[in-house]
């Protein structure tokens, strides 16, 4: 009888995201992952508590005012802000300088004085022992050795560890506004289902739920500027018109004033229980 192979998951996670357009743009558009997410800071923080909330909900029946926390790639601060508000705290992993330093400021502006900053990858961040959860929260994507950063969180997490990955399905409206800017298709990088399927492979039963959020915006020079946030500016200058008159079929103005998207986004949110 043949022996069947299982997939390398790690491995077509790796090859996943450098044949995928989000990696090509990246490396047009900077020199080194680190520098991209400078570059998008300032712009970054913006429309993100539609998904904050329903993610800090679910991760809320899991911690008290004692819990220890690891944020790896907590960005802007979408939920390390959040959970510092409710636990004892939080030690925060983020190698971009700059959104680091809006982190740095939402706590000082939050008065929150239990947050660790540490400015490194997770695979180079020196951390120590446990913490109760950790959270990685659409930051996956950008690590090198996926098996390796993967044991990695399991073995920091004292409890549970969360992570938040997005859905290939929930990406047609980028897609499309890909195609519009820069004149090719689309190509998603890997999703939810791989890191799924390589935590099993790695001995876990990971919980999966689908999380779907709707974007609000003020108006719809609000939605162009969230939907293209992640495009160079003179790409989208250019297409600015066409742009717009794409997103306004999407997106329709509710009887509070507020835009929102048709549509929603989902991502998926994996939860792996160390006891379990
Ligand atoms: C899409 S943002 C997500 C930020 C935040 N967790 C959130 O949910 O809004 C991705 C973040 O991952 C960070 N990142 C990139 N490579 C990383 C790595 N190897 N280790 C840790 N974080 C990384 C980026 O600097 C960026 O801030």
């Amino acid at each position: 009888m043949t022996e069947t192979k299982m997939p390398d998951w790690a491995q077509l996670w790796e090859q996943g995201m450098r044949e995928s357009s989000w990696m090509d743009d990246i490396t047009q558009q900077a020199n080194s992952v680190n520098e991209y997410w400078d570059d998008q800071s300032p712009r970054y923080n913006r429309g993100h508590d539609a998904y904050r909330s329903p993610v800090v909900e679910k991760i809320e029946k899991y911690i008290d005012t004692t819990t220890t926390v690891l944020d790896i790639g907590a960005g802007t601060g979408a939920l390390t802000i959040p959970l510092a508000k409710k636990v004892g705290n939080v030690v925060s992993i983020e190698p971009s300088a700059g959104m680091l330093d809006y982190l740095k400021n939402a706590a000082l502006k939050e008065n929150l004085e239990n947050i660790e900053f540490i400015n490194n990858t997770w695979e180079d961040a020196e951390i120590s022992g446990q913490y109760d959860i950790v959270v990685c929260s659409h930051a996956l994507y950008f690590v090198s050795d996926m098996k390796k950063s993967m044991q990695r969180m399991i073995d920091a997490t004292g409890k549970y560890l969360f992570l938040m990955i997005g859905i290939h399905e929930s990406n047609d409206r980028y897609g499309d506004i890909w195609k519009i800017i820069k004149g090719t298709s689309y190509k998603p990088g890997p999703d939810y289902a791989n890191i799924y399927n390589l935590l099993r492979e790695m001995g876990w039963h990971p919980e999966v739920q689908i999380i779907s959020t709707t974007m609000e915006c003020q108006d719809l020079d609000e939605a162009v500027k969230l939907a293209t946030s992640h495009f160079d500016k003179s790409d989208i200058l250019a297409k600015k018109d066409v742009i717009r008159s794409y997103i306004s079929q999407y997106v329709r103005q509710g009887s509070d004033g507020m835009f929102r998207w048709k549509d929603s986004f989902k991502s998926a949110f994996i939860m792996v229980n160390k006891n379990v």
